[in-house]
């Protein structure tokens, strides 16, 4: 990603959670969204959704979308005999089920598949260096990660050609990983942030709320632009139009003083993450 160059994109929006038995209608509700103004749409081979936004894709190209308008973002998932091969197994399929013949951006879901205790640095240093390829072919553009700790980024980073590009990491006031994205930034690595509502914490509801009635927003809108000036890219999802459209709506700025009430929210433990790494200490 090009570090002198404002993100272009917006707000990501999300695909995990869109109704697998409802493909139609969900593929409408994308196709909406992006008429609505999103530009980064986020989805993964494990979410079983690629098709949906393939089919929203076509709708919209349909329409005079210009393919060159969106970021596309898909992920590889860990699964054995999670190699290098696997890689170009499932890039294929992800880009057949999205209807495309290159992606924005590819990135390793997770460092480890889940509750796993095994090392996997040197398999994720050749499924890295798989990705690498897929760049030089030009099948994609960026290349990056998606929950990985400052160790599993340096194991990449001390044997790789391109250095990664994004960390996509949980990321809301609760649970903030201050430390973990500053490192981030400093190598030059976009910080996205996946479960920025998932605000859980009654606390941290209240403080939220309180912070919005300032600005005339909702909740949803002060998180996300919490995470905007932080410097983070925050992704968002719900099956609400009336939702995306308003997590668009953030021409307003936190005050200092609201950022410092936010920052005292965090909490190391109100979180989704550590499932996929449970008996590997985070911090
Ligand atoms: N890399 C990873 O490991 C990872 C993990 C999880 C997620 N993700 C990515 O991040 C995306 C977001 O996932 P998430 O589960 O973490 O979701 P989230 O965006 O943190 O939260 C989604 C919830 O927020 C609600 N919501 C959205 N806008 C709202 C608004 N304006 N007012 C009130 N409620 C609102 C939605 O409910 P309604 O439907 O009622 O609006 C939904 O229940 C996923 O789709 C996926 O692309 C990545």
């Amino acid at each position: 990603m090009d570090k002198n160059r404002k993100w272009p994109y917006g707000i990501g929006l999300g695909t995990a959670e869109l109704d697998k038995e409802q493909p139609e209608k969900m593929a409408e509700l994308l196709e909406q969204a992006v008429l609505s103004g999103y530009r980064f749409l986020d989805t993964a081979y494990s979410y079983g959704t690629e098709e949906i936004l393939g089919k929203a894709l076509k709708a919209l190209f349909a329409r005079g979308v210009p393919r060159e308008s969106l970021f596309i973002q898909t992920k590889f998932y860990p699964v054995m005999p999670y190699d290098g091969q696997s890689v170009v197994h499932q890039f294929q399929e992800s880009l057949e089920r999205l209807g495309l013949d290159d992606v924005d951006a590819y990135l390793i879901h997770q460092p480890v598949p889940r509750y796993s205790e095994l090392d996997y640095a040197e398999r994720n240093i050749s499924v890295w260096n798989q990705m690498e390829k897929l760049v030089q072919a030009g099948k994609v553009r960026h290349i990056g990660v998606s929950n990985f700790l400052e160790r599993h980024l340096l194991q990449i980073m001390d044997n790789c050609q391109i250095t990664p590009e994004i960390n996509q990491l949980e990321i809301n006031p609760q649970f903030q990983q201050r430390g973990l994205a500053d490192f981030c930034r400093s190598k030059g690595i976009a910080v996205q942030g996946w479960g920025s509502l998932s605000i859980t914490e009654e606390a941290v509801k209240t403080v939220l709320q309180d912070i919005a009635g300032n600005y005339g927003v909702s909740r949803a809108q002060a998180a996300l632009k919490w995470n905007l000036q932080m410097g983070n890219i925050p992704i968002c999802s719900s099956r609400n139009i009336l939702h995306l459209q308003e997590n668009l709506n953030l021409d307003f700025t936190l005050s200092q003083e609201d950022m410092e009430r936010i920052r005292q929210c965090n909490s190391a433990t109100a979180h989704r993450t550590t499932w996929w790494y449970p008996r590997q200490q985070m911090y």
